[in-house]
């Protein structure tokens, strides 16, 4: 049963082009997780040296290490396999990667994610005209509409742009973003990814489990 509602939610991912499609697959929420984060925190060490640390940064070209808490699960399982198979080419996270097992990505990812952002309603400040077809898959607020589509919200901008611009450049070769990035001057780019960086309720960084051990 669990199969038939997943691949029915990866063959709407694959269709999504149509704007109409997100609606429906609201509905795939109930497709949740079935990862251990007990486990997955033990896997996720390491992962913490950059994404635990607020503003880390990547170098050359520097960019802000994303935040992955309270993004979707299932989306960070997508990004770590997209990783390890090339389909990204960040040489650093293809090797943090290519040590996982699928059931390490969906223990680290469950860990990672913590409970995923939910949308707040209102979003904040007014979307860029660019912004029009993307609300179909990410809202209007940046919170993707299905656990397969990213969370963009509160995400640091400079990450957004350095993804837009891979996707557009063909450092990431996902299909649908691939499309969409094409049509996108950098003017768009910019205004996109400041918009999105500051809608509310926002990603954050993955804490430190010594900074939020319960006492
Ligand atoms: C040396 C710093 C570093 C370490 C260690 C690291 N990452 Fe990353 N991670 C990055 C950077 C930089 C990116 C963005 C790469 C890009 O431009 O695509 C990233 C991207 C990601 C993404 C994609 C996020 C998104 O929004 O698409 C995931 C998921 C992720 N890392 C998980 C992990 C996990 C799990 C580990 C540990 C096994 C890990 N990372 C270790 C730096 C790091
Ligand atoms: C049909 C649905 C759809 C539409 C429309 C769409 N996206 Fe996406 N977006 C996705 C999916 C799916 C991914 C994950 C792709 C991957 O695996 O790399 C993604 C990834 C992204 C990422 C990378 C997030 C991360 O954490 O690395 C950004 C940024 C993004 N989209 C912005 C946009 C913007 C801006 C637009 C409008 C110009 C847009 N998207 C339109 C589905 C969509």
């Amino acid at each position: 049963m669990r199969s038939t509602v997943r691949s029915w939610a990866l063959g709407i991912l694959a269709v999504a082009a149509f704007a109409g499609a997100g609606l429906e697959a609201r509905a795939q929420d109930a497709a949740a997780p079935t990862g251990d984060p007990a486990r997955g925190a033990r896997l996720a060490y390491t992962c913490l040296g950059c994404h635990g640390i607020a503003n880390y940064k990547n170098a050359a070209p520097v960019y802000n290490v994303p935040r992955l808490r309270g993004q979707h699960a299932d989306y960070l399982v997508i990004a770590l396999q997209a990783y390890r198979n090339g389909e990204r080419s960040h040489g650093t996270m293809h090797a943090n990667a290519s040590s996982l097992s699928d059931k390490d990505m969906a223990d680290v990812a469950a860990y990672l994610s913590g409970a995923p952002l939910k949308p707040a309603g209102a979003p904040v400040g007014a979307p860029p005209p660019a912004a029009q077809v993307c609300v179909a898959c990410h809202g209007n607020d940046g919170v993707g509409i299905t656990p397969q589509y990213p969370t963009l919200s509160g995400q640091y901008e400079s990450y957004i742009v350095r993804a837009l611009t891979d996707y557009k450049k063909g450092g990431r070769k996902n299909p649908v973003m691939a499309g969409f990035a094409a049509q996108l001057t950098d003017a768009d780019i910019k205004a996109l990814a400041a918009y999105y960086s500051q809608q509310r309720p926002a990603l954050d960084i993955v804490q430190k489990p010594a900074q939020t051990a319960a006492r």
